[in-house]
């Protein structure tokens, strides 16, 4: 059972800021960001047993049942380098979950562009990255990963558009939420400090899921269907499509989707 006491415990090499457990609360975004707006510190943690408006990408809803996953945020002061590369923080936590899943649970964890996380196919962590802005100046970026432990967490098919799964039902063993939510500071933070490097896109393209396959990208644009060849130094998919030729699709607003059948 995670408490105050064994995060507070299993996080305590990491030095951070502050950390806040909260039993429940609307999204752990929301609370960080007002934790950021009264000046909260780079690296500040909140960490939710239970959501009850939790958020996901398009305004999505993303279901936090209490004790079965891990619903966290962290509070990003960006430096001015990072500040360039604000659109690869996303893939940089789908790259961290990927990266703990993979070193220290063995499993094949891939990453569905832009920033989710499959395993043998099926989402176990959706992540919403926010940045705020006053007029040109960024304030802070807010990190928001949820991670289905459990297999209470996993949503019914049918409030998914997506198919689901939990890290529980991919290692076939129970998991400590805490210890989970340690790998995947210790990777976030050793991915950050290589953010936009050439091995990030190595690792980043190589944990690709669908790579050489032929999915469908809906965006506000319309449907663009291809070969999934990886990703462009500024974040975007690349996809060969039927031309031949490549194209590549940017992170706002998008779906992405294998061909079935
Ligand atoms: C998605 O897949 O659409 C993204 C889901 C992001 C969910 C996490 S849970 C912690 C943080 N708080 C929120 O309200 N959302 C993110």
């Amino acid at each position: 059972m995670m408490d105050e006491y064994s995060l507070q415990f299993a996080l305590a090499r990491f030095n951070l800021p502050a950390v806040h457990y909260l039993e429940t609360v609307g999204s752990t975004n929301d609370y960080a960001q007002h934790l950021a707006e009264a000046g909260a510190a780079d690296g500040t943690l909140v960490v939710a047993e239970e959501q009850t408006r939790g958020r996901g990408r398009l305004d999505r809803r993303w279901l936090t049942p209490a004790g079965s996953a891990l619903a966290f945020s962290l509070v990003l002061r960006p430096s001015a380098g990072e500040i360039e590369r604000l659109g690869l923080f996303a893939p940089l936590c789908g790259v961290a979950v990927c990266s703990a899943l993979r070193q220290d649970y063995g499993l094949e964890a891939e990453v569905k562009w832009p920033n989710d996380v499959l395993l043998g196919r099926r989402k176990a962590c959706g992540v919403l990255v926010e940045a705020h802005w006053m007029g040109s100046e960024l304030q802070n970026v807010i990190a928001g990963i949820g991670l289905n432990v459990s297999p209470a967490s996993v949503p019914p098919p049918s409030e998914v558009l997506f198919p689901a799964t939990c890290v529980e039902d991919g290692v076939g063993h129970s998991v400590e939420r805490e210890h989970l939510l340690a790998a995947v500071l210790a990777a976030f933070g050793s991915w950050r400090a290589r953010l936009g490097s050439p091995v990030f896109f190595e690792t980043w393209e190589n944990w690709l899921a669908f790579k050489g396959e032929m999915v469908n990208v809906e965006s506000p644009a319309g449907l663009l269907s291809g070969r999934l060849s990886g990703v462009a130094p500024d974040g975007s998919l690349r996809l060969r499509i039927a031309s031949g030729s490549e194209q590549t699709v940017s992170v706002v607003d998008v779906r992405l989707r294998p061909v079935t059948g």
